[in-house]
């Protein structure tokens, strides 16, 4: 979808901002909306950039271009696709060599052991999750599987489960406790689902897409007794896991936990967690794996059936994919370099989380809560009135309506959220903050104005 179709009405009777704003028409579209930090002014980080050259273009590695290493890793990647080419097609579940990089890192991660029959490459993390899903999709005495489904979700997730035709069943993060998970909300939600579908599994997504939250450990054992208990899979979105940023706050893998509780949960509760290249910005290169623990290796060989529909996952991807999970070492030519442009963006984060809030929260009837991890701030915005009589004749959310006319005014692009009243008309946003600081510093400039002159201009509220 471009950024325009965004721009589902345009709105008439609602004064826009008077403050001197241009047209928007004249200024750059700024996507806040989309996680994509290439877009959002972010460079790639040239290892991966360089390996990948040389793997496209293999002249290139005949001179001294490329630093060794990256020359070295370009040779053994190349020697890991057929005919040395990364135009040839690969197994539907992705290269052995890949696999084999993959259950490396998640050994070392957790110090628990992968086997690499049990990773999967897919086109992208969603299309490993789409997978799973429709595995699970299908209907018992007339009840369709159900999917509990934290609230708010990942923007893209209430499409997924709709389109495999499954049921979500939502559950609310706690948003008086900093967006945790409740375990009292997860057996209310089971109770309610049971009336209406077979509840088969809860999706999690930690670092937390859009809220910013990163579970602990004991957060992370209730909700794995919870699916003991309950008998439901575990799909656990744990592709943020490298951004976590607030003081004292780190990333535990629910494997690594899993496998920490012992029996009998270590060796019966399911599970599939996903992480994707999209986390290290290359999104449009296509590729994500999912790790799947305790399931039977016939629904394991459905799972590879299943992938052989798109015959081979991006080649360029799942080499990106290696890269991620085997970065240069110390020692390695490339290491300063790369690990100085991954410190850029993780300061960047941090530094954008922080002047973000700081921003958003000096605007009347805005309140944003400091993220801790991932991507994303979910800030809570009380709409005008106007707006939000405008919205209610035109049968649409008020968020979606502030949204669409933010684009209209300003060209920002941010993603609505779940309505956070009462009073009717006060709404969350999605806003990524994996951007360029200077991209961000001028959407949050072009915000202010958009608010506040919506203010000024519609008095009444
Ligand atoms: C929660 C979540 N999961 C996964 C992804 C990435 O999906 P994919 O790996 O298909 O690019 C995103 C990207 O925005 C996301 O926000």
């Amino acid at each position: 979808m471009t950024s325009l179709e965004h721009v589902s009405c345009r709105v008439r009777g609602i004064r826009g901002p008077t403050n001197g704003t241009k047209d928007a028409s004249q200024k750059n579209v700024i996507d806040l909306s989309s996680g994509d930090s290439q877009k959002a002014g972010l460079r790639p980080l040239s290892f991966i950039r360089q390996v990948l050259a040389g793997c496209v273009y293999p002249p290139l590695l005949e001179d001294r271009t490329f630093p060794v290493d990256v020359r070295q890793r370009s040779e053994t990647l190349l020697d890991a696709c057929e005919e040395r080419s990364v135009g040839s097609y690969t197994d539907s579940s992705g290269l052995d060599h890949v696999r084999h990089s993959i259950a490396e890192f998640i050994t070392s991660r957790d110090g628990v052991p992968c086997s690499a029959s049990n990773v999967f490459i897919s086109g992208g993390s969603q299309r490993a999750l789409m997978v799973m899903v429709k595995l699970l999709a299908g209907t018992e005495w007339d009840f369709p599987t159900g999917v509990l489904t934290p609230m708010p979700p990942p923007l893209t997730l209430p499409m997924l489960l709709d389109e495999a035709g499954v049921s979500l069943e939502p559950y609310r993060l706690n948003k008086d406790h900093k967006w945790a998970v409740n375990v009292d909300e997860l057996y209310r939600t089971l109770t309610t689902a049971r009336w209406r579908c077979k509840p088969r599994a809860i999706f999690i997504s930690n670092p937390s897409n859009p809220t910013g939250h990163v579970q602990s450990r004991k957060s992370i054992q209730e909700v794995i007794r919870f699916a003991a208990a309950a008998g439901l899979l575990l799909l656990v979105d744990e592709v943020y896991q490298e951004y976590v940023f607030g003081d004292g706050v780190e990333f535990i893998s629910y494997k690594k936990i899993l496998f920490e509780m012992g029996p009998p949960y270590s060796d019966t509760v399911e599970m599939a967690s996903f992480y994707s290249i999209s986390s290290i910005g290359e999104c449009g290169l296509r590729a994500g794996f999912m790790e799947l623990v305790n399931i039977d290796p016939r629904v394991m060989h459905f799972v590879d059936t299943m992938l052989c529909t798109d015959i081979s996952t991006p080649v360029m991807g799942q080499l990106a994919l290696d890269l991620m999970v085997k970065p240069p070492k110390p020692g390695d030519a490339s290491y300063h370099t790369y690990t100085e442009e991954k410190k850029h963006v993780e300061n960047t984060l941090k530094w954008n989380c922080w002047r973000a809030c700081e921003v958003l929260n000096n605007l009347p009837g805005v309140s944003c809560e400091s993220a801790v991890g991932g991507v994303y701030l979910y800030p809570c915005v009380n709409v005008p009135v106007a707006v939000v009589t405008q919205a209610e004749e035109r049968e649409v959310e008020a968020g979606a309506l502030y949204c669409d006319l933010l684009m209209e005014e300003q060209a920002v692009l941010i993603g609505p959220g779940c309505s956070c009243g009462p009073p009717a008309g006060t709404c969350h946003f999605r806003l990524c903050i994996l951007v360029s600081s200077d991209i961000l510093e001028e959407a949050l400039s072009r915000i202010q104005n958009f608010h506040r002159g919506l203010l000024e201009s519609n008095p009444e509220m």
